[in-house]
């Protein structure tokens, strides 16, 4: 049986993506996940991550964190749907420690990648669709909600996230899709779908 395709969507808050994550792994009948918090373990993580009470987290334990959920993810969801021949779409992956934790929080992102390629055993998404919103909307968007750990963050933490993200995507184009993430949400569903087709043929 042939492998499954897996595919991360990435960008900052409020962009949009979870709609998109859904919309895609509903086309693909893929398996739905996210990170951090695509398993069970992953869920207790994340409510520690994501907990504003937590304020003072030290930026290498919320590395560890991250990428503990991520290995817990990999080796329980991920390896084995794509092994089964399932395609897997999740909600954020390993690029966004290297945007929050390697940008974000200026940490060592040599140190990071190495951390990381190890926590996922090799197992980098195949294509990364980053949904790209001016960071100002951005802020815009988020003063509407309750606010976690990281949206209390200020606009320079973000600046430098998305700075990260656009560095990233710009290293390496074959696998990013940089997508605009401004226009209404049937119209992006359409341009991701007519982008996953020509990418990946599915
Ligand atoms: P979410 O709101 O997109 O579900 O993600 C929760 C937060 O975790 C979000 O603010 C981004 C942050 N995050 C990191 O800082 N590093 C990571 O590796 C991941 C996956 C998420």
């Amino acid at each position: 049986m042939n492998s499954g395709r897996y595919i991360a969507f990435e960008g900052l808050e409020g962009c949009g993506k979870s709609t998109h994550v859904k919309r895609l792994a509903t086309r693909l009948d893929a398996v739905m996940t996210r990170e951090p918090g695509g398993t069970t373990v992953g869920s207790m993580l994340r409510n520690v991550l994501i907990d504003p009470a937590n304020t003072s987290l030290s930026p290498r334990a919320e590395a560890l964190m991250m990428a503990a959920d991520r290995a817990q993810h990999i080796a329980e969801l991920v390896s084995p749907s794509l092994a089964a021949g399932r395609h897997v779409v999740s909600d954020r992956s390993v690029y966004s420690s290297l945007a929050y934790q390697g940008y974000g929080r200026q940490q060592d992102l040599v140190e990071l990648k190495r951390l990381n390629d190890w926590a996922i055993n090799g197992v980098w998404p195949e294509l990364v669709i980053y949904i790209e919103v001016p960071t100002e909307l951005l802020l815009e968007r988020l003063k509407k909600r309750e606010l976690d750990r990281f949206e209390q963050e200020n606009r320079d933490f973000f600046g430098r996230v998305a700075a990260g993200f656009s560095q990233m995507a710009a290293d390496d184009p074959a696998k990013w899709l940089v997508i605009d993430g401004t226009p209404p949400k049937d119209e992006l569903e359409k341009i991701i779908s007519a982008a996953v087709r020509e990418r990946l043929g599915i």
